[in-house]
């Protein structure tokens, strides 16, 4: 078996990744008990396999190291927040600043700045100061996790476009291109009709 890496710190990984998926669950838990809806439809998330980091590190030219994967890398840790309605999504970025010891690094709002391609998304890369020791030897550590926010329709719109991306031998490019733009904006449309039903929903409650 080729060594892992993220090396000495495989473990830690997954503990820090654990803490803040637990900590995004129970906010969802306790939102359920509070107003009867959950903060989000569904939540996944995944260490960056070995494969894909090593990739990464020599695209970006730096050493295939943990201290490059943790360090100067800052998607080791990836989290995606399902949502079913468009508020949905900055409340749940509203709970991520509140978690203590959570720092945000960097902010894109392909939401409000759609992708010329029509895909939408929030995408957050924060630092977690945790009581273990991180990639420079630190304790307490800090460690990097990429957590993308987006709806339902958003969901499946990059999914699909996802599978498409990779299929070389269309004939008619700029036509897909179009098509997949159009349907992105449909999407996004039904979105905010439907956060304008629950609005009338929740006011005559
Ligand atoms: P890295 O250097 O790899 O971090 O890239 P970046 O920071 O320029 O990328 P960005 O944060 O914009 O997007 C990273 C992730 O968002 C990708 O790995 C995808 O999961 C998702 N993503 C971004 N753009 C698209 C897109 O056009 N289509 C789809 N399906 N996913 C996208
Ligand atoms: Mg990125």
């Amino acid at each position: 078996m080729t060594e892992s890496i993220y090396g000495a710190y495989a473990e830690t990984l997954q503990q820090v990744m654990n803490r803040l998926v637990d900590s995004i669950k129970a906010y969802n838990t306790s939102r359920k008990e509070k107003n009867g809806e959950g903060a989000y439809e569904h939540l996944i998330y995944r260490i960056k396999s070995n494969d894909s980091m090593m990739e990464k590190c020599t695209r970006k030219g730096l050493p295939q190291t943990a201290h490059s994967a943790l360090w100067d890398i800052h998607d080791a840790i990836g989290l995606r927040i399902v949502c079913c309605f468009l508020d949905d999504i900055y409340v749940n970025i509203d709970n991520i600043k509140a978690i203590p010891g959570c720092r945000v690094v960097e902010e894109k709002d392909y939401i409000k700045n759609v992708k010329p391609n029509g895909y939408r998304s929030y995408h957050m890369i924060i630092e977690l100061e945790v009581p273990y020791e991180d990639a420079n030897g630190d304790t307490p550590g800090h460690y990097f996790a990429e957590i993308q926010l987006r709806t339902i329709a958003m969901d499946s719109w990059a999914s699909l476009e996802h599978q498409m991306k990779y299929k070389h031998n269309i004939k008619n490019p700029e036509l897909i291109v179009r098509e997949l733009k159009r349907c992105a904006d449909e999407l996004a449309s039904c979105d905010v009709s439907m956060q304008t039903i629950r609005n009338l929903i929740h006011t005559d409650q």
